[in-house]
């Protein structure tokens, strides 16, 4: 593939791929092997129009340890607010001879659209309530490294489903490589046309409680207060109580259930602190596997080999 707009541009079989190379991308980390030659002269664009910690510092330290030479490129302090288009950025950064650009906006379909601008490769580095595609790849990644497969796990995405890009790519990827997904949260935040929408056979409940004790990954997704302008939403204090886990919902969990969530948190909202604290708690390893992940995915796509 040339592209990585949508977890949908993956079969199981890419997928797979994309997840060992993460694997051996790790595994030279282990063993002190701190940068590669791969993509030497290749040149990576992070074109970020929306606020970012995790995926554009990881995106950069990915293409760095490939030896490509970074641009970042942050559109609060550039021509973006004189009114210049994503069309006409788009047009400059391939002057500049991007081979791949990474691209954050806070409009679904952006990616979509600076893909037949640009000769380079686009990666979907989060579009609107869109898709979050290499966010799904790290967290299959830490399910598989935690777990040992992906296939047959029963995993529950929790919370603000209709608002999350994240919550969308994963439902994707974890059918496409066999998980079971449960959707949860208040029924304002799940319509269910947006279930129906996000992949067949997936199922979906408004009570935690009741998913818990046969979920072997619980993923609580981030309130987007930010975009929360058209719906519903109860208090926080009434969503907390209904719909973060604690201490005593954690402990409804199967001993080997792990409990993740892709950052930024609201603590004390959807997941409390002794919980994203806890051992079972991947919060931290899906940091550094997102570099890893990351690094599979410019390798691949840059390299032709996906
Ligand atoms: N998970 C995630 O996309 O985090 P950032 O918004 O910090 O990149």
């Amino acid at each position: 593939i040339k592209h990585l707009k949508s977890a949908a541009d993956l079969d199981a079989a890419t997928a797979t791929l994309i997840l060992d190379t993460a694997g051996e991308m790790a595994a030279l980390a282990g063993r002190e092997v701190k940068k590669l030659p791969t993509l030497r002269g290749r040149t990576v664009v992070n074109l970020f129009y929306e606020d970012s910690t995790r995926t554009r510092i990881s995106f950069e330290a990915a293409a760095k340890r490939l030896s490509a030479d970074v641009i970042n490129f942050s559109a609060k302090g550039s021509s973006v607010s004189k009114g210049e288009s994503l069309k006409d950025t788009a047009l400059t950064l391939q002057a500049m001879g991007a081979d791949a650009v990474v691209i954050r906006h806070p409009a679904s379909g952006a990616p979509h659209r600076l893909a037949s601008w640009v000769d380079g490769s686009v990666i979907n580095a989060g579009d609107g309530t869109h898709e979050h595609p290499t966010q799904a790849l790290l967290d299959a990644y830490t399910m598989r490294s935690r777990l040992g497969k992906i296939e047959g796990l029963k995993v529950a995405i929790v919370g603000d489903v209709l608002h999350s890009r994240v919550a969308r790519s994963n439902v994707l990827l974890l059918t496409t490589l066999g998980a079971h997904v449960t959707v949860v949260g208040p029924p304002t935040l799940i319509p269910l046309d947006v279930a129906a929408a996000l992949a067949p056979g997936i199922k979906v409940t408004y009570d935690l409680d009741s998913v818990l004790a046969d979920s072997d990954v619980v993923m609580m997704l981030r309130v987007q207060t930010e975009r929360m302008q058209d719906s519903y939403f109860p208090s926080a204090r009434e969503y907390s109580r209904r719909y973060g886990l604690d201490a005593p919902r954690m402990r409804k969990l199967p001993e080997h259930a792990i409990v993740m969530h892709p950052g930024p948190m609201n603590r004390g909202m959807e997941i409390a602190p002794e919980v994203a604290d806890s051992s079972r708690s991947t919060i931290v390893e899906q940091v550094a596997n997102g570099v890893s992940a990351r690094m599979a995915v410019l390798y691949l796509l840059l390299g032709g080999k996906a």
